[in-house]
Protein backbone atom coordinates (compact mmCIF):
# COMPACT_ATOMS: atom_id res chain seq x y z
CA UNK A 1 0.00 0.00 0.00
CA UNK A 2 1.64 3.28 -0.82
CA UNK A 3 2.57 5.71 1.96
CA UNK A 4 0.65 8.50 2.25
CA UNK A 5 3.82 10.55 3.33
CA UNK A 6 5.17 9.75 -0.43
CA UNK A 7 2.56 11.38 -2.00
CA UNK A 8 3.54 14.96 -3.58
CA UNK A 9 0.92 16.76 -1.95
CA UNK A 10 -0.76 20.26 -3.37
CA UNK A 11 -2.19 22.79 -1.39
CA UNK A 12 -4.44 25.67 -1.57
CA UNK A 13 -4.87 28.19 1.61
CA UNK A 14 -8.18 29.10 0.11
CA UNK A 15 -9.72 25.73 -0.13
CA UNK A 16 -8.10 24.24 2.80
CA UNK A 17 -6.01 24.90 5.98
CA UNK A 18 -3.44 21.99 7.37
CA UNK A 19 -4.01 20.88 10.55
CA UNK A 20 -0.99 21.91 13.27
CA UNK A 21 -0.12 18.25 13.48
CA UNK A 22 -0.26 17.66 9.72
CA UNK A 23 3.58 17.20 8.94
CA UNK A 24 3.80 15.96 5.58
CA UNK A 25 5.58 18.65 3.40
CA UNK A 26 3.92 20.80 0.54
CA UNK A 27 4.94 21.03 -2.48
CA UNK A 28 2.97 23.53 -4.26
CA UNK A 29 1.25 26.14 -2.48
CA UNK A 30 -1.00 28.33 -4.12
CA UNK A 31 -2.14 31.85 -2.19
CA UNK A 32 -3.65 35.27 -3.15
CA UNK A 33 -1.36 37.62 -4.79
CA UNK A 34 0.83 39.68 -1.99
CA UNK A 35 1.38 43.03 -1.58
CA UNK A 36 4.87 44.73 -0.76
CA UNK A 37 4.15 46.96 2.46
CA UNK A 38 7.44 49.06 1.97
CA UNK A 39 9.87 48.50 -1.32
CA UNK A 40 12.76 50.92 -2.69
CA UNK A 41 12.47 51.06 -6.35
CA UNK A 42 14.78 54.08 -6.90
CA UNK A 43 14.60 56.23 -10.47
CA UNK A 44 16.26 56.30 -13.81
CA UNK A 45 17.88 52.98 -15.80
CA UNK A 46 16.97 51.38 -11.82
CA UNK A 47 13.48 51.57 -12.50
CA UNK A 48 12.90 48.82 -15.29
CA UNK A 49 14.85 46.00 -12.83
CA UNK A 50 13.55 46.69 -9.39
CA UNK A 51 10.21 47.28 -11.14
CA UNK A 52 10.50 44.16 -12.79
CA UNK A 53 11.29 42.40 -9.46
CA UNK A 54 8.25 43.61 -7.97
CA UNK A 55 5.45 42.71 -10.75
CA UNK A 56 6.98 39.10 -10.69
CA UNK A 57 4.76 38.53 -7.90
CA UNK A 58 3.21 41.24 -6.03
CA UNK A 59 0.45 43.39 -7.17
CA UNK A 60 0.55 46.49 -5.03
CA UNK A 61 4.15 47.64 -3.20
CA UNK A 62 4.33 51.32 -1.23
CA UNK A 63 6.92 52.77 -2.93
CA UNK A 64 9.92 54.86 -0.80
CA UNK A 65 10.52 58.38 -0.99
CA UNK A 66 13.92 58.58 -0.52
CA UNK A 67 14.97 59.67 -3.61
CA UNK A 68 17.82 62.24 -3.62
CA UNK A 69 16.33 65.12 -3.65
CA UNK A 70 13.32 62.98 -1.91
CA UNK A 71 9.32 62.83 -2.81
CA UNK A 72 8.34 65.43 -0.81
CA UNK A 73 4.90 67.05 -2.56
CA UNK A 74 2.17 65.50 -4.12
CA UNK A 75 3.39 66.81 -7.57
CA UNK A 76 6.87 65.46 -7.25
CA UNK A 77 4.89 61.85 -6.39
CA UNK A 78 2.79 62.39 -9.03
CA UNK A 79 5.96 62.86 -11.31
CA UNK A 80 7.96 59.80 -9.64
CA UNK A 81 4.80 57.59 -10.04
CA UNK A 82 5.01 58.61 -14.00
CA UNK A 83 8.21 57.33 -14.28
CA UNK A 84 7.79 54.50 -12.95
CA UNK A 85 4.23 53.55 -14.51
CA UNK A 86 6.34 54.49 -17.57
CA UNK A 87 9.47 52.48 -17.40
CA UNK A 88 6.42 48.94 -16.52
CA UNK A 89 4.59 50.53 -19.87
CA UNK A 90 7.94 49.55 -21.70
CA UNK A 91 8.30 45.92 -20.36
CA UNK A 92 4.56 45.19 -19.68
CA UNK A 93 5.19 44.85 -16.42
CA UNK A 94 2.02 45.14 -13.64
CA UNK A 95 2.00 46.00 -10.65
CA UNK A 96 0.42 49.28 -8.75
CA UNK A 97 2.59 51.63 -7.32
CA UNK A 98 1.23 52.99 -3.86
CA UNK A 99 3.51 56.62 -3.53
CA UNK A 100 4.28 58.02 -0.44
CA UNK A 101 5.72 61.51 0.72
CA UNK A 102 8.41 61.91 2.55
CA UNK A 103 8.07 64.14 5.59
CA UNK A 104 10.22 67.27 6.76
CA UNK A 105 9.93 70.32 8.74
CA UNK A 106 8.45 71.85 5.96
CA UNK A 107 5.65 69.80 5.29
CA UNK A 108 2.54 72.16 5.57
CA UNK A 109 -0.86 70.65 6.70
CA UNK A 110 -1.83 71.81 3.21
CA UNK A 111 0.60 69.73 1.25
CA UNK A 112 -0.89 66.53 3.58
CA UNK A 113 -4.70 67.73 2.92
CA UNK A 114 -3.70 67.47 -0.79
CA UNK A 115 -1.84 64.05 -0.39
CA UNK A 116 -4.88 63.08 1.71
CA UNK A 117 -7.05 63.75 -1.51
CA UNK A 118 -4.89 62.57 -4.17
CA UNK A 119 -6.11 59.25 -5.17
CA UNK A 120 -2.16 57.61 -5.67
CA UNK A 121 -0.73 58.51 -2.11
CA UNK A 122 -1.07 56.44 0.99
CA UNK A 123 0.92 57.49 3.52
CA UNK A 124 3.64 59.93 4.62
CA UNK A 125 7.16 58.62 5.65
CA UNK A 126 9.26 59.78 8.75
CA UNK A 127 12.83 59.56 8.60
CA UNK A 128 14.50 60.88 11.71
CA UNK A 129 17.31 63.35 9.74
CA UNK A 130 20.52 61.16 9.35
CA UNK A 131 18.87 57.93 10.09
CA UNK A 132 19.47 56.08 7.31
CA UNK A 133 20.51 56.36 3.23
CA UNK A 134 19.17 59.55 1.44
CA UNK A 135 17.36 60.87 4.90
CA UNK A 136 19.24 64.49 5.89
CA UNK A 137 16.33 65.99 4.48
CA UNK A 138 14.44 64.01 7.67
CA UNK A 139 12.89 65.26 10.50
CA UNK A 140 15.39 66.86 13.37
CA UNK A 141 13.35 67.69 15.85
CA UNK A 142 9.76 65.96 16.00
CA UNK A 143 8.25 68.84 17.51
CA UNK A 144 8.30 70.97 14.12
CA UNK A 145 6.42 68.40 12.51
CA UNK A 146 3.30 68.36 14.80
CA UNK A 147 1.58 70.28 12.36
CA UNK A 148 2.02 67.72 9.80
CA UNK A 149 0.92 64.96 11.76
CA UNK A 150 -2.62 66.81 13.24
CA UNK A 151 -2.90 66.73 9.59
CA UNK A 152 -2.55 63.53 8.74
CA UNK A 153 -4.74 62.56 12.02
CA UNK A 154 -7.46 64.51 11.14
CA UNK A 155 -7.16 63.02 7.39
CA UNK A 156 -6.92 59.63 8.37
CA UNK A 157 -3.36 59.33 6.70
CA UNK A 158 -1.29 57.02 7.59
CA UNK A 159 2.27 57.59 8.95
CA UNK A 160 5.13 55.09 8.45
CA UNK A 161 7.97 55.99 10.72
CA UNK A 162 11.60 54.59 10.39
CA UNK A 163 11.99 54.10 14.15
CA UNK A 164 15.59 54.84 15.17
CA UNK A 165 17.68 57.76 16.88
CA UNK A 166 20.00 59.04 15.12
CA UNK A 167 22.15 60.57 18.35
CA UNK A 168 25.52 59.56 18.37
CA UNK A 169 26.01 58.16 21.87
CA UNK A 170 22.92 56.00 21.28
CA UNK A 171 24.66 52.40 20.23
CA UNK A 172 23.52 51.48 17.36
CA UNK A 173 21.69 48.15 18.07
CA UNK A 174 19.75 50.34 20.85
CA UNK A 175 18.20 52.93 18.65
CA UNK A 176 14.77 51.04 17.59
CA UNK A 177 14.00 50.40 21.17
CA UNK A 178 15.30 54.14 22.32
CA UNK A 179 13.35 55.40 19.45
CA UNK A 180 9.73 53.74 20.95
CA UNK A 181 10.33 54.68 24.48
CA UNK A 182 11.67 58.21 23.59
CA UNK A 183 10.03 59.56 20.71
CA UNK A 184 6.87 56.62 19.81
CA UNK A 185 5.15 56.04 22.85
CA UNK A 186 4.58 60.08 23.64
CA UNK A 187 3.51 60.83 20.18
CA UNK A 188 0.87 57.67 20.33
CA UNK A 189 -0.28 59.56 23.20
CA UNK A 190 -0.11 62.95 21.32
CA UNK A 191 -2.22 62.13 18.25
CA UNK A 192 -4.32 59.36 19.65
CA UNK A 193 -6.17 58.61 15.92
CA UNK A 194 -2.91 58.92 14.06
CA UNK A 195 -2.50 55.31 12.42
CA UNK A 196 1.02 54.26 12.32
CA UNK A 197 2.98 51.49 10.43
CA UNK A 198 6.28 50.96 12.38
CA UNK A 199 8.37 49.92 9.99
CA UNK A 200 10.92 46.97 8.94
CA UNK A 201 10.69 46.33 13.39
CA UNK A 202 13.65 44.63 14.58
CA UNK A 203 12.87 43.79 18.26
CA UNK A 204 11.43 42.17 20.41
CA UNK A 205 10.27 45.62 22.09
CA UNK A 206 9.31 46.88 19.02
CA UNK A 207 6.97 43.85 18.56
CA UNK A 208 5.45 44.54 22.63
CA UNK A 209 4.97 47.85 21.75
CA UNK A 210 3.17 47.07 18.65
CA UNK A 211 0.91 43.95 20.39
CA UNK A 212 0.14 46.72 23.22
CA UNK A 213 -0.87 49.69 21.22
CA UNK A 214 -4.33 49.02 19.72
CA UNK A 215 -5.95 49.12 16.25
CA UNK A 216 -3.90 52.03 14.57
CA UNK A 217 -0.23 50.76 15.23
CA UNK A 218 1.09 48.13 13.05
CA UNK A 219 4.55 47.20 11.87
CA UNK A 220 6.03 46.01 8.17
CA UNK A 221 8.61 42.64 8.91
CA UNK A 222 11.23 42.44 6.61
CA UNK A 223 12.62 38.83 4.95
CA UNK A 224 15.94 39.12 5.63
CA UNK A 225 15.30 40.44 9.85
CA UNK A 226 13.19 37.09 9.79
CA UNK A 227 16.37 35.18 7.69
CA UNK A 228 19.51 36.25 9.77
CA UNK A 229 20.81 37.98 13.02
CA UNK A 230 24.03 39.81 13.83
CA UNK A 231 26.12 36.28 14.33
CA UNK A 232 25.30 35.81 10.06
CA UNK A 233 26.29 39.79 9.84
CA UNK A 234 29.27 38.99 11.46
CA UNK A 235 31.02 36.11 13.11
CA UNK A 236 33.55 34.23 11.22
CA UNK A 237 33.85 37.30 8.34
CA UNK A 238 32.10 40.37 7.97
CA UNK A 239 29.36 40.69 5.16
CA UNK A 240 28.39 43.91 4.11
CA UNK A 241 25.33 42.27 1.75
CA UNK A 242 23.58 41.71 5.36
CA UNK A 243 24.16 45.12 6.41
CA UNK A 244 21.01 47.41 6.24
CA UNK A 245 19.06 49.74 8.97
CA UNK A 246 17.76 48.83 11.54
CA UNK A 247 20.53 47.07 11.80
CA UNK A 248 19.89 42.90 12.06
CA UNK A 249 19.92 42.01 16.07
CA UNK A 250 21.06 39.30 18.69
CA UNK A 251 18.98 36.04 17.70
CA UNK A 252 16.41 36.44 20.85
CA UNK A 253 15.14 39.54 19.39
CA UNK A 254 14.86 37.65 15.53
CA UNK A 255 13.02 34.44 17.00
CA UNK A 256 10.25 37.76 18.70
CA UNK A 257 10.05 38.50 14.90
CA UNK A 258 9.50 35.21 13.83
CA UNK A 259 6.79 34.81 16.43
CA UNK A 260 5.23 37.82 15.56
CA UNK A 261 4.95 37.34 11.60
CA UNK A 262 3.88 33.53 12.19
CA UNK A 263 1.61 34.20 14.85
CA UNK A 264 -1.28 35.40 12.77
CA UNK A 265 -1.96 38.45 14.56
CA UNK A 266 -3.16 41.38 12.11
CA UNK A 267 -1.12 43.88 12.65
CA UNK A 268 2.45 42.59 11.59
CA UNK A 269 2.73 42.17 7.92
CA UNK A 270 4.88 41.87 4.70
CA UNK A 271 7.42 44.64 4.17
CA UNK A 272 10.42 43.89 1.99
CA UNK A 273 12.52 47.29 2.44
CA UNK A 274 14.21 45.88 -0.60
CA UNK A 275 17.04 48.50 -0.97
CA UNK A 276 18.93 47.84 -4.00
CA UNK A 277 22.78 49.53 -3.74
CA UNK A 278 25.46 49.24 -6.59
CA UNK A 279 27.92 46.49 -5.07
CA UNK A 280 30.83 48.89 -5.24
CA UNK A 281 28.80 50.79 -2.75
CA UNK A 282 28.62 48.39 -0.09
CA UNK A 283 31.79 46.23 -0.75
CA UNK A 284 34.35 49.84 0.62
CA UNK A 285 35.52 51.38 3.17
CA UNK A 286 32.52 52.46 4.20
CA UNK A 287 29.61 50.61 2.94
CA UNK A 288 26.11 51.65 2.51
CA UNK A 289 22.96 50.47 4.40
CA UNK A 290 20.45 48.19 2.30
CA UNK A 291 19.35 44.24 1.42
CA UNK A 292 18.27 43.76 -1.65
CA UNK A 293 15.27 40.70 -1.78
CA UNK A 294 13.09 41.64 -4.30
CA UNK A 295 13.97 38.65 -6.59
CA UNK A 296 13.17 36.20 -4.53
CA UNK A 297 11.19 38.07 -1.85
CA UNK A 298 7.59 35.89 -1.33
CA UNK A 299 10.30 32.37 -1.29
CA UNK A 300 12.39 33.60 1.07
CA UNK A 301 9.35 34.32 3.38
CA UNK A 302 7.95 31.07 2.32
CA UNK A 303 11.18 29.46 3.65
CA UNK A 304 10.90 31.38 7.08
CA UNK A 305 6.85 30.35 7.46
CA UNK A 306 7.59 27.05 6.06
CA UNK A 307 10.76 26.37 8.73
CA UNK A 308 8.50 27.75 11.31
CA UNK A 309 5.17 25.03 10.84
CA UNK A 310 3.31 28.27 9.44
CA UNK A 311 3.01 27.96 5.86
CA UNK A 312 -0.88 28.26 6.01
CA UNK A 313 -0.32 31.61 7.58
CA UNK A 314 1.79 33.45 4.66
CA UNK A 315 -1.49 34.25 2.83
CA UNK A 316 -2.68 36.09 5.55
CA UNK A 317 0.47 38.27 6.26
CA UNK A 318 1.57 38.53 2.92
CA UNK A 319 -1.77 39.11 1.34
CA UNK A 320 -4.41 40.56 3.87
CA UNK A 321 -3.63 42.33 6.83
CA UNK A 322 -1.29 45.10 5.33
CA UNK A 323 -4.20 45.84 3.04
CA UNK A 324 -6.83 45.66 5.89
CA UNK A 325 -4.58 47.72 7.76
CA UNK A 326 -4.26 50.18 4.46
CA UNK A 327 -8.24 50.20 4.13
CA UNK A 328 -7.63 48.87 0.68
CA UNK A 329 -9.43 46.34 -0.71
CA UNK A 330 -7.98 42.31 -0.93
CA UNK A 331 -5.72 42.54 -4.56
CA UNK A 332 -6.96 40.33 -7.27
CA UNK A 333 -5.29 37.47 -8.87
CA UNK A 334 -3.10 34.35 -7.35
CA UNK A 335 0.72 33.08 -7.57
CA UNK A 336 1.62 30.01 -7.27
CA UNK A 337 4.74 28.90 -5.29
CA UNK A 338 6.24 25.49 -5.84
CA UNK A 339 9.20 24.02 -3.70
CA UNK A 340 11.77 23.93 -6.15
CA UNK A 341 15.85 24.60 -5.63
CA UNK A 342 17.03 27.28 -7.63
CA UNK A 343 20.19 29.39 -7.75
CA UNK A 344 20.59 32.90 -7.45
CA UNK A 345 22.54 34.82 -9.32
CA UNK A 346 25.62 36.13 -8.22
CA UNK A 347 24.83 39.99 -9.66
CA UNK A 348 21.93 41.36 -10.97
CA UNK A 349 21.57 44.66 -13.13
CA UNK A 350 20.95 47.62 -11.52
CA UNK A 351 20.93 50.55 -14.46
CA UNK A 352 24.32 50.24 -15.54
CA UNK A 353 26.09 48.80 -12.39
CA UNK A 354 24.98 45.83 -10.81
CA UNK A 355 23.88 44.66 -7.34
CA UNK A 356 24.57 41.52 -4.41
CA UNK A 357 21.44 40.39 -3.79
CA UNK A 358 20.41 38.42 -1.29
CA UNK A 359 21.66 34.81 -1.28
CA UNK A 360 23.94 35.28 -4.63
CA UNK A 361 25.41 32.29 -5.95
CA UNK A 362 23.19 30.23 -3.22
CA UNK A 363 19.47 28.38 -3.07
CA UNK A 364 16.57 29.50 -2.30
CA UNK A 365 14.00 26.40 -1.36
CA UNK A 366 10.88 27.55 -3.06
CA UNK A 367 10.32 29.60 -6.51
CA UNK A 368 7.03 30.98 -7.84
CA UNK A 369 6.27 29.02 -10.91
CA UNK A 370 2.85 31.20 -11.52
CA UNK A 371 0.87 34.57 -11.30
CA UNK A 372 -2.28 35.09 -12.40
CA UNK A 373 -3.33 39.01 -12.19
C1 LIG B 1 17.19 51.85 2.86
C2 LIG B 1 17.71 52.39 1.54
O1 LIG B 1 18.75 51.94 1.07
O2 LIG B 1 17.06 53.27 0.95
N1 LIG B 1 18.27 51.16 3.53
C3 LIG B 1 18.12 50.24 4.50
O3 LIG B 1 19.13 49.80 5.06
N2 LIG B 1 16.94 49.77 4.84
C4 LIG B 1 16.62 52.93 3.67
C5 LIG B 1 15.76 52.45 4.80
O4 LIG B 1 14.67 51.92 4.60
O5 LIG B 1 16.18 52.61 5.95
ZN1 LIG C 1 13.29 51.11 3.60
Amino acid sequence: MPSPYSAARRFTVAFTFAPASDRLPLTELTIARPDDWHVHLRDGAALPHTCADVARCFARAIVMPNLNPPVVTVAHAAAYRERILTAMHRLSLRFEPLMTLYLTDATTAAEIQLAASADFVHAVKLYPAGATTNSSAGVARLERIFPALAAMEAADLPLLIHGEVTDQDIDIFDRERVFIDRHLAPMIQRFPRLRIVLEHITTREAVAFVRSAGERVAATITAHHLLLNRNDMLAGGIRPHYYCLPIVKRRAHQQALLEAATSGHPRFFLGTDSAPHRTGNKETRCGCAGVYTAHAAIELYAEVFEAAGALHRLEDFAARFGADFYRLPHANGRITLRRQRWQVAERLPLGDDFLTPLRAGETVAWQVVAAHA
